[in-house]
């Protein structure tokens, strides 16, 4: 299947370009990827990645390659809100596995999963280079540190 690009994401992507030189459009790549899965609802599909990948020139599997790899991109269906949250070593020694096992307690879910009712997704994710706040989470484009059971029951309950 064929998709195109929107022209809303063309033209946000057409910003990001004009930050490369223009023989490197392959550069917004990680900008791009971003954009599309924005706007189709979180995720990626293989017909979106391979517009992203005509659009900038470059060959489909080195965008594969960039969407695989971070964990920002999900490559299927994911709740409203993505709760990611951090189990590196700061985030670790700092009390990360108890605020693991309150989030998969409360959601219901394991890493990987989205609750029944489609609100939320977990996932673990490396380094959110929030060592300093540590333990850490990001949901959506907010970040969220020193957390505490109380305070993600807390961030939860403000979210629609
Ligand atoms: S180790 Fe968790 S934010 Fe850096």
């Amino acid at each position: 299947m064929t998709v195109v690009l929107s022209y809303k994401s063309k033209q946000a992507i057409d910003e990001w370009l004009k930050k490369f030189p223009e023989n490197q459009r392959q550069s917004a790549v990680l900008y791009a990827l971003r954009i599309v899965q924005d706007e189709n609802s979180g995720w990626l599909t293989e017909p979106l990645m391979d517009a992203v990948a005509a659009y900038l020139g470059m060959p489909k599997v080195a965008v594969y390659e960039v969407a695989t790899f971070y964990s920002m991109f999900d490559l299927k269906p994911v709740g409203k809100y993505k709760v990611s949250i951090c189990t590196n070593i700061s985030c670790l020694l700092c009390g990360s596995e108890p605020i693991v096992a309150h989030l998969k307690n409360r959601l219901g879910i394991d890493f990987n999963e989205t609750s029944k009712d489609g609100r939320f997704t977990l996932k673990e994710v490396e380094c959110l280079a929030a060592c300093g706040g540590a333990p850490a989470m990001q949901i959506g484009q907010v970040y969220y540190e020193n957390l505490t059971p109380d305070k993600v029951d807390a961030i939860l309950a403000k979210l629609e």
